[in-house]
């Protein structure tokens, strides 16, 4: 019974590290170029544009074009946060650190349309 119950902590710490490796932010610095098509675009189109879109703007926000995304980053950056803003997806749960990281970055680097 106690060699079990022990077995089972150690399990549990295990699993405890792993999530924590999980969420470590791969670059902190934003010393990778993000690309608006290849990673900001498909991070809102899976999950944010849905309920943002020409039509169905939820909250006033269309958020389906580069000019748009643009113009409205802090409030994306903001609502993915929960910072200052709604915390979205609506309903949650957040989106990973590392996908929040990206959006920061490509804001840090100017918001480039590439
Ligand atoms: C399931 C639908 C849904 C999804 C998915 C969703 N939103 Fe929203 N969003 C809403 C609704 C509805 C509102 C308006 C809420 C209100 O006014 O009470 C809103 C409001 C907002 C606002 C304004 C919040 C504020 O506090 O002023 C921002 C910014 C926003 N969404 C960005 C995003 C981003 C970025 C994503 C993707 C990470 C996203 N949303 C995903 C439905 C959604």
């Amino acid at each position: 019974m106690k060699v079990s119950l022990f077995i089972f902590a150690l399990m549990l710490i295990g699993l405890m590290s792993c999530t924590r490796e999980k969420v470590t932010p791969i670059d902190q610095q934003c010393n990778t170029t993000i690309s608006f098509a290849n990673d900001v675009m498909p991070i809102m189109q899976a999950n944010c544009i849905g309920c943002h879109e020409q039509g169905n703007a939820s909250g006033g926000y269309d958020l389906s074009s580069y000019a748009a995304i643009s113009a409205n980053a802090t409030a994306v950056l903001g609502s993915m946060k929960g910072s200052g803003y709604q915390l979205m997806p609506q309903g949650g749960p957040a989106l990973e650190d590392t996908t929040i990281q990206k959006i920061a970055c490509w804001i840090q680097q100017g918001k480039l349309d590439n």
